[in-house]
């Protein structure tokens, strides 16, 4: 068995649709590393899209679930519930930074998204949502729906359902500042729904296939202000940001304003599917008992890894390893650019350990660069994954666990790649 052989069996037996970004086979992954089937090694900074933040088989996760599959794995929450659940609802509601919450679990980041759009028009009573160019919510209808680029997540798969309005998300260095969005947001209630008729703004604190930019902090403050003036529900989606990755629990604590709702996924559970709803109780509940579940939602098996994970964040302090994580790589991208200033590497950025940077030639975005340097990273054993609205993004997510010797190694591999590029 090879890497190739992996990959006919593949594609003869699944649809082009799921793309496989890295053209490799995975048999075994220990904390920042992964091997091939081909027992080649590579440096993870993908994480599984920013899921195994607290590393690969980290042991503290794979004993508690190994602990409750010899319990048992599934009942359905809404059959017979058992503790690990309202254990983590209460971990969740007491870590949020929203008052008086309570949480309803899922599996998947799109679910999430779904249940918040659902508890906020049941609350509210009205339907309108209202999301963000280049933001990215998810692959189900509704999510489709809400998510803010066309190709290749919306293009031939619509009509999408209806009530969804986007506005322009600020990245200054693209001409678009907060006051631009703002204007916008209120001009779209001018011309297309009134905010009386919103139910929900649905917003990334940092957007993540988007492009890794932040929202500005005066834009929180507005959308909060704007919301309570018009009893529209404010929906922060922490699904890429949540659990460390930004050097905060939740990216939402960077800001001076509180969500009613924030919906969590990936890192949640360190790589087990388990997603969460975690909101005002009074928004909470509102839909009648029925309305809100699923089989799998809420796993045993997710729970009790995403205990581990909490505990295992609080007591390693991966919060602040993410902010040494991120400086170390935002520094040190930045000294490659002043030792070879012709690189067309810019806008070096990050929020904790959520960094990127864009190929930009002239003021021109350059995805052409990207595919040729992904290949040389992997092929001097670095795995990473490209993101934004241009498609000319590189972003870098190592598990917060990541060792020292192995980011310098990362940082030798991205530069070694990069002039190999020019
Ligand atoms: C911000 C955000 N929301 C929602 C989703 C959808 O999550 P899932 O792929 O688990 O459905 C993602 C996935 O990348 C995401 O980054």
């Amino acid at each position: 068995m090879n890497n190739q052989s992996l990959m006919d069996r593949r594609n003869n037996a699944v649809p082009r649709g799921v793309a496989t970004a890295t053209p490799l086979f995975v048999k075994r992954a220990k904390n920042a590393e992964i091997w091939d089937v081909e027992d080649n090694r590579y440096i993870d900074f993908a994480a599984g899209i920013a899921v195994v933040n607290t590393g690969h088989c980290n042991p503290a996760v794979t004993q508690a679930v190994t602990e409750q599959i010899n319990q048992f794995s599934h009942t359905a929450f809404q059959v017979a519930g058992y503790e690990n659940y309202i254990t983590l609802a209460e971990r969740l509601n007491a870590l949020a930074p929203i008052e008086d919450a309570k949480t309803i679990l899922m599996t998947t980041g799109a679910e999430a998204l779904e249940n918040a759009v659902k508890i906020a028009r049941h609350y509210t009573k009205r339907s309108g949502v209202i999301a963000f160019h280049g933001g990215f919510h998810g692959r189900t209808l509704l999510t489709m729906g809400m998510t803010g680029k066309i190709a290749p997540y919306k293009e031939g798969f619509g009509p999408f359902p209806g009530d969804i309005y986007h506005v322009p998300f600020p990245v200054p260095y693209q001409g678009i500042d907060t006051a631009y969005s703002l204007r916008q947001l209120e001009k779209l209630f001018k011309t297309d729904i009134s905010p009386s008729s919103v139910a929900a703004i649905v917003i990334e604190p940092i957007q993540g296939e988007g492009g890794f930019y932040a929202a500005p902090p005066e834009l929180m403050q507005k959308l909060r202000a704007l919301c309570d003036e018009h009893g529209i529900v404010l929906v922060f989606d922490e699904v890429q940001t949540g659990f460390g990755r930004t050097g905060k629990t939740f990216a939402s604590e960077h800001f001076d304003v509180q969500p009613d709702i924030i919906t969590v996924a990936k890192a949640l559970a360190g790589g087990y599917p388990l997603s969460g709803i975690i909101g005002k109780s009074d928004i909470m509940d509102s839909p009648a008992p029925g309305g809100l579940g699923g089989t799998y939602g809420g796993s045993p098996v997710g729970c009790a890894a995403a205990l581990a994970v909490l505990d295992e964040l609080e007591s390693k302090n991966l919060n602040a390893s993410a902010e040494e994580i991120g400086g170390r790589l935002y520094q040190a991208l930045v000294d490659i650019k002043t030792r070879q200033p012709w690189l067309p590497v810019n806008h070096i950025r990050h929020k904790g350990a959520m960094i990127a940077f864009d190929f930009v030639t002239g003021e021109e975005p350059e995805p052409s660069l990207i595919a040729p340097f992904v290949k040389a990273c992997r092929e001097n054993g670095l795995i990473l994954l490209p993101c934004g609205q241009f498609g000319n993004a590189i972003r870098l997510l190592p598990p917060l666990t990541v060792e020292s010797d192995i980011l310098d190694e990362a940082i030798e591999i991205i530069e070694k790649s990069l002039l190999n590029l020019v």
